[in-house]
């Protein structure tokens, strides 16, 4: 069966995360299910300049070659029937990349208000990987208690921080380290980042 990933994009700063791992997920042979809070459109057409079908944004890049097996399933938020809704909807794992302060509080507090934190809410009654990318700084004491409970529920917390020691010279290579961590995450190789073997003994 065609491994599948579910990836939310809602409404913090970063969105070149979620479109840099959309396209990492694609360049395999995997179904993606895309979806984007309101706010998350917003964020994407501000930062990205993106408006329209995030497959369309991508493939106006020579560079990129989607997997000829690949699918991406774009979902509207506001769409609860979608199959993410369901427990019986069986996938590898759900990443939500950027991951607002509110949707973080609605995860935590089980308040499956849309398709997002409904497919977030599904992942962990049903015991599957999800990842979330809080962005937000400084953190309040709300965030950081919503991060402990959506970690004690059983969710992966991986902030958008990026390393210095491998010497990044681009914004992409930021963004690349953090969508390496993801994929780590959810078990898939890639050869974004080196892996570490040491620094000598410096
Ligand atoms: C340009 C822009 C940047 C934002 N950045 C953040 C952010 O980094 N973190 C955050 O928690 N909210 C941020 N917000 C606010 C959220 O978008 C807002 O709380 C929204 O209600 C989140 O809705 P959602 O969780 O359904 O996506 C930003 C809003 C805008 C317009």
């Amino acid at each position: 069966m065609i491994r599948r990933y579910v990836v939310g994009l809602t409404g913090a700063s970063g969105a070149a995360y979620g479109l840099a791992l959309i396209r990492e997920l694609v360049e395999r042979p995997v179904e993606v299910h895309v979806i984007r809070s309101r706010a998350g459109r917003r964020v994407m057409a501000r930062e990205l300049g993106l408006a329209g079908p995030v497959m369309d944004h991508l493939a106006a890049d020579e560079s990129f070659k989607p997997h000829p097996q690949a699918r991406l399933i774009e979902h509207p938020a506001d769409d609860i029937g979608a199959p993410p809704a369901s427990g019986s909807f069986r996938h590898q794992g759900m990443v939500v990349v950027p991951c607002s302060m509110r949707t973080l509080a609605a995860i935590s507090s089980g308040l499956a208000d849309n398709l997002v934190t409904r497919a977030a809410d599904v992942c962990l009654k049903e015991k599957r990987p999800l990842i979330l990318v809080p962005r937000e700084t400084p953190l309040g004491l709300i965030h950081l208690n919503n991060m402990v409970r959506a970690a004690q529920a059983g969710a992966v917390i991986l902030p958008p921080s990026p390393a210095f020691y491998h010497g990044p010279q681009t914004i992409q290579d930021l963004v690349r380290f953090i969508v390496a961590r993801i994929l780590d995450q959810l078990g898939l190789e890639h050869q974004l980042v080196e892996e570490w073997s040491g620094d000598g003994g410096l």
